[in-house]
């Protein structure tokens, strides 16, 4: 079993994540980070990767506070459990993931991070998971996320998680918000990277709704056709 999982992400018109400086560049605009924040607000769990965990020291809490009302009035914790998908977690530092808000911290890990940054991590109240393998099995991690009692699992990027996700036919909804804007740039990240797929064996989305903002962004949802992915992509 696994819970619902929803990849949520903002690009530009051409695509991009980020732009070719990865520095977490700004793309949402207000009326999509508030949209955003409900998404966060109606997730058990929000799961970032390895790069975008230690270049950002993401906060992944809800923004707005009446929204962390909310959810404790429906007995739920203020915030989602955060989530960190890292091959070798020694760059971790004792930052705003790991502190910021009152939240359940799980990490998933490979033995490639050194027992005493597993220890400290520990000792910083997180649930770490070491998996003996290259990376961290995203099978068993969102299993294990399941019987933590993760019903409904947010991934907020970076590109390599969501096309992994993808590429395993792990999810099953995505949500786009493309901003009226360009960056370019061949080294810029996009919303699924990793190796890739040939044209056969590409992830089929159908499009459940879509929504135009007043400022020429628009928001597309997507149901991931999980039945038929190509099991060669797999
Ligand atoms: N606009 C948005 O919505 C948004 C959201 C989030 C992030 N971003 C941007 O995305 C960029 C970072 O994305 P990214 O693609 O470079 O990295 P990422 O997806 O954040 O992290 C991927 C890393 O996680 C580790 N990992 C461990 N197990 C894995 C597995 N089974 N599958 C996939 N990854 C696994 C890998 O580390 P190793 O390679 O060391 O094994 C991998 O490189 C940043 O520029 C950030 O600003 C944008």
């Amino acid at each position: 079993m696994k819970p619902f999982t929803f990849i949520n992400v903002a690009v530009t018109v051409d695509g991009k994540m980020d732009t070719y400086e990865r520095r977490g560049a700004a793309i949402s605009s207000a009326a999509d980070k508030i949209r955003v924040d409900k998404l966060r607000a109606e997730a058990d769990a929000v799961m970032v990767g390895g790069k975008t965990l230690l270049d950002e020291d993401p906060k992944l809490t809800v923004k707005s506070e009446a929204l962390r009302v909310e959810r404790v009035e429906r007995g739920l914790t203020a915030n989602p459990i955060k989530v960190g998908v890292v091959t070798n977690a020694d760059g971790l530092t004792d930052g705003d993931f790991l502190n910021f808000g009152l939240a359940r911290v799980v990490i998933f890990t490979t033995d490639k991070t050194s027992k005493a940054q597993v220890e400290f991590l520990r000792s910083r109240n997180a649930e770490v998971y070491v998996h003996h393998s290259e990376r961290v099995d995203l099978t068993k991690a969102l299993h294990m996320l399941h019987e933590l009692g993760v019903k409904r699992l947010m991934v907020e990027g970076g590109g390599t998680l969501n096309f992994e996700l993808l590429r395993l036919g792990l999810v099953d909804e995505l949500t786009m918000y493309i901003a009226p804007m360009i960056f370019g740039g061949e080294s810029a990240p996009t919303a699924a990277a990793g190796a890739g797929l040939i044209r056969s064996e590409a992830v089929p989305l159908k499009l459940v709704a879509s929504e135009v903002h007043p400022d020429g962004g628009v928001v597309l949802k997507y149901s991931v056709e999980r039945d038929t992915i190509s099991p060669n992509a797999r």
